[in-house]
């Protein structure tokens, strides 16, 4: 097991790391949930293949457990949801040092600890991630939120879990698809802060938890330095502005989240590459790494597409912040006009 701390300003807590963990987490989970009663949110997809596990892990960490279940998909983040959540654990008469665990991918951890941060004014959170994107990015750095007709993400706070397990065994049942698209969010990590971490997975030979470990501290180390998302932390947000073009534009789910970033993170850099700012032949090492897992690279039309960007909510007047590599491992952002985004989708 391997396992990395998150040292924030007011809060620290630990990410634990490992096969068949969650059948072995009892030790883990008892010094938060001893005495207290646990509410374990989950989805339909998830719940059946890993609630039973945990509820006897939390069970014999001395809690009293129940488990809540909410319809798998984006639209479980919802303020009915919420609502639905918030009143199930206030009729069982929680404190606010009683427990919710969120069981499932970024979308159960998103709209949980959304609920735990705003129920009784904040109860104790832990963060059981079963996706590899949830595993590397969503579980990590206390953002959280559900979606309203206006946009996704629109409605939410920072609230920091108390701890993270993750076991990679919950990968073994994941869909293809889901893995590829959390595939784009650790070559995002490689392509921003760490070419050894190219190297390593170009090289195909890796233990996943070693990844995810090295994505985590990635991640927790921009935190770190910027919690409530004002600057370095914008680095994390690489490829995802052409990225949210493509799935505002084709609708939500044609494109995973994953593909599109991959397109968006590929199409910056070729256009960055040949106006001499990214260093040549940063442009191929991406793609190739995309491609070698199943990701696309490019799209038809992007230009049609980045209409949609203008929307993006990370826009602040005209000018929209991008995140450039010049080199691979090597980032930086700044702020443009919002135009560029057409130029550089008719350009590529
Ligand atoms: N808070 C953040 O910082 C942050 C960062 C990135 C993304 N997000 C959010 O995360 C969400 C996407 O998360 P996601 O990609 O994990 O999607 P998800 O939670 O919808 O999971 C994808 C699918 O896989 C299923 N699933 C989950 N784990 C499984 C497993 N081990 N075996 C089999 N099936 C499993 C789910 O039921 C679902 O159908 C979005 O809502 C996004 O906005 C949040
Ligand atoms: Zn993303």
């Amino acid at each position: 097991m391997l396992s990395l701390d998150v040292k924030l300003p007011k809060k620290e807590y630990k990410i634990y790391i490992g096969k068949s963990l969650f059948s072995e987490s009892a030790e883990l989970l008892r010094g938060f949930v001893e005495g207290k009663k646990v509410c374990i949110v989950s989805d339909t997809n998830v719940y059946p293949l890993y609630g039973k596990a945990v509820e006897e892990a939390v069970a014999k960490g001395g809690g009293e457990g129940f488990s809540l279940v909410v319809e798998a998909g984006e639209e479980a983040k919802s303020f009915k949801n919420l609502e639905y959540l918030c009143r199930e654990i206030i009729r069982r008469d929680f404190t606010r040092s009683d427990v919710i665990i969120a069981l499932g991918g970024g979308v159960v951890g998103d709209l949980t600890a959304f609920c735990a941060s705003v129920v009784l004014r904040g109860v104790n959170l832990i963060q059981l991630p079963t996706t590899l994107l949830s595993q590397v990015d969503s579980s990590v750095g206390g953002k959280t939120a559900v979606n309203i007709p206006e946009g996704k993400n629109l409605v939410g706070s920072f609230y920091q879990p108390k701890m993270v397990i993750i076991d990679t065994d919950t990968l073994k049942t994941l869909p293809e698809r889901e893995v590829a698209c959390g595939m784009a969010e650790v070559i995002k990590y490689a392509a921003i802060r760490d070419e050894a971490l190219y190297e390593t997975l170009l090289s195909g030979s890796f233990e996943i938890e070693d990844v995810i470990a090295k994505c985590c501290s990635i991640k927790a180390g921009i935190v770190e330095k910027d919690e409530l998302d004002k600057g370095e932390r914008m680095l994390l947000n690489f490829g995802h502005t052409l990225g949210h073009a493509v799935e505002n534009y084709t609708g939500y789910g044609t494109y995973s989240h994953g593909a599109a970033v991959a397109i968006g993170m590929c199409t910056i850099t070729l256009w960055s590459e040949r106006q001499g700012i990214t260093k040549s032949g940063t442009y191929d090492k991406l793609k190739a790494l995309c491609e070698k897992y199943n990701l696309p690279a490019s799209i038809e039309n992007l230009d049609k597409m980045t209409g949609a960007a203008m929307h993006d909510k990370k826009r602040s007047g005209s000018k929209i912040s991008i995140v450039l590599v010049k080199d691979m491992g090597e980032s930086y952002y700044e702020k443009v006009d919002v135009s560029l985004l057409d130029e550089i989708a008719r350009e590529v």
